[in-house]
């Protein structure tokens, strides 16, 4: 969170307080932040060779617009900088059957947390060997699809699951391929992370407390599974390496135990995912190589000190793929000047909110947005863009610098907005969630189509028979 003192001045005038200096042009289009391409055309914001205005002409508002070629830029970056180790995309950051099928092509693996992400990528025809089943409270059911699936690894997370998974693989004769989700004392957060303490969360075996080691014995002695590795996830929207290293240096000191101990050198370690990505001109992103030369070279090393074979290693970038290519665009519906001790703050209602964007109201995220149908020289003005729900914490952008003639009808866009947006969409306020359009050479095709009120009253048995779409 900023912190700034309370009512600056601005060319004299006094601003609200949050908000930083004022851009020097509020119409730019930071290559940092927006897909790789994005400009003005005619004024009007341009996204994979499409004018936004032509796209919502087409699609309506609010719409999710994914730059393709900038997504699968993304995953075969990531896929070629990590050579010789494996690469799982995190499907929780947003996932539907194209984005799946990409990843296929392009021979990355796949990391799904629920047996509906499961399904989703069964169902688009992935292969189970390349994907891996996450969670803390696996049920049965899911533990049985995966299972039965063949998936190729499934991260265990507690003794109860263990021994469930034991069971299941056991009654239908397999050995079902496991890592062990262990807590290296490290959490990561941006810029900072913290290498003692968080043990105290949800996920994982804990290295000090020994439970890691028992976990591990007890999967090394069930016939049913398959001991493959250790997994350490240590936070998200990290722009600092240092975690990732107290975490590598952890997990192959637990190799090294596991080794004295059992007499076993497991194949296979992974480093989960958590690489941040610009939202704003500030944010500095690492490079999928330097963190894939990075975490070699400290896995080398400290595998070569305590004289183990160097295991295979995997990553599991989720955001860092999903994100940056993928825009949010909204129409404005009102546009309302609160007056506040210090300065004035412009209220701009957009169409959605935080039912396609919970990240402000749950993370006090930032984001960058732009008048996307024109650009103007009008003198910019303090603003902030809020959703349409009954609710004061429906913000989508906190602080940002607008032209000050945005009225309604203008459309704003959102840059960044490809992971756990869409992921995280809600029916809140009976909103139907908007569509994802994946955008190509100009051409905007639909790959999530925009859900209806009848998709929405289809749930409820009291509305049965009253689907207006079926009745036309
Ligand atoms: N692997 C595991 C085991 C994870 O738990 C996660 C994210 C990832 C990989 C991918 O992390 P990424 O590269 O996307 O940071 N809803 C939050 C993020 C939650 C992340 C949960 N786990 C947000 O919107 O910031």
């Amino acid at each position: 969170m900023r912190a700034h003192p309370a009512g600056p001045l601005h060319g004299g005038l006094q601003i609200p307080d949050g908000i930083g200096p004022q851009p020097a042009d509020v119409n730019a289009v930071d290559p940092h932040v927006w897909p790789h391409g994005a400009r003005r055309t005619d004024g009007v914001l341009t996204i994979a060779g499409a004018k936004v205005t032509d796209l919502v002409a087409d699609h309506g508002t609010p719409a999710f617009f994914l730059d393709e070629d900038a997504f699968r830029s993304r995953s075969r970056d990531f896929q070629a900088s990590f050579d010789g180790m494996d690469v799982f995309y995190a499907g929780k950051s947003f996932l539907c059957s194209s984005v799946v099928r990409w990843l296929d092509e392009d021979g990355l693996g796949i990391d799904v947390a629920s047996g509906g992400e499961l399904a989703l990528a069964l169902r688009s025809g992935f292969p189970a060997e390349r994907l891996a089943l996450h969670g803390n409270n696996k049920s049965a059911a899911e533990l049985t699809a995966a299972v039965d699936a063949r998936v190729g690894r499934i991260i265990v997370d507690s003794f109860d699951e263990i021994d469930r998974l034991a069971g299941i693989a056991a009654e239908r004769g397999v050995v079902q391929p496991v890592q062990i989700r262990i807590t290296v004392g490290v959490e990561a957060h941006t810029h900072e992370f913290i290498a003692t303490a968080h043990e105290d969360q949800k996920f994982g075996f804990s290295v000090s407390s020994g439970d890691a080691a028992a976990a591990a014995e007890r999967v090394l002695a069930t016939d049913s599974l398959e001991l493959l590795g250790l997994h350490s996830h240590i936070g998200s929207q990290i722009f600092d390496l240092s975690g990732f290293e107290v975490s590598a240096r952890r997990v192959v000191a637990l190799l090294a135990t596991l080794r004295d101990a059992h007499g076993v050198e497991l194949p296979e370690i992974d480093l989960g995912g958590g690489l941040g990505i610009a939202y704003t001109s500030d944010d500095d992103p690492l490079e999928p190589k330097q963190v894939a030369a990075s975490l070699r070279e400290i896995v080398e090393r400290e595998c070569a000190a305590a004289r183990l074979a160097v295991p295979r290693v995997s990553v599991e970038p989720g955001r860092a793929i999903s994100g940056p290519p993928t825009i949010t665009v909204y129409e404005v519906g009102t546009v309302k000047p609160v007056v506040l001790d210090h300065g004035t703050r412009l209220y701009v209602s957009v169409d959605g909110g935080m039912s396609d964007n919970i990240r402000t109201a749950l993370y006090d995220a930032e984001y960058t947005c732009v008048l996307a149908n024109r650009e103007s020289d009008a003198r910019p003005v303090a603003a902030r863009i809020v959703g349409k729900h009954c609710e004061s914490g429906d913000i989508v952008v906190r602080d940002l610098w607008l032209p000050g003639d945005v009225r309604p009808g203008d459309l704003l866009a959102v840059a960044a907005t490809g992971a756990y947006c869409r992921a995280m969409a809600s029916n809140y306020n009976m909103l139907p969630k908007p569509p994802v359009v994946g955008v190509k050479d100009g051409v905007g095709s639909v790959l999530l189509r925009r859900e209806t009120l009848d998709d929405m009253f289809a749930l409820d048995t009291g509305l049965a028979g009253t689907n207006e779409e079926e009745a036309r």
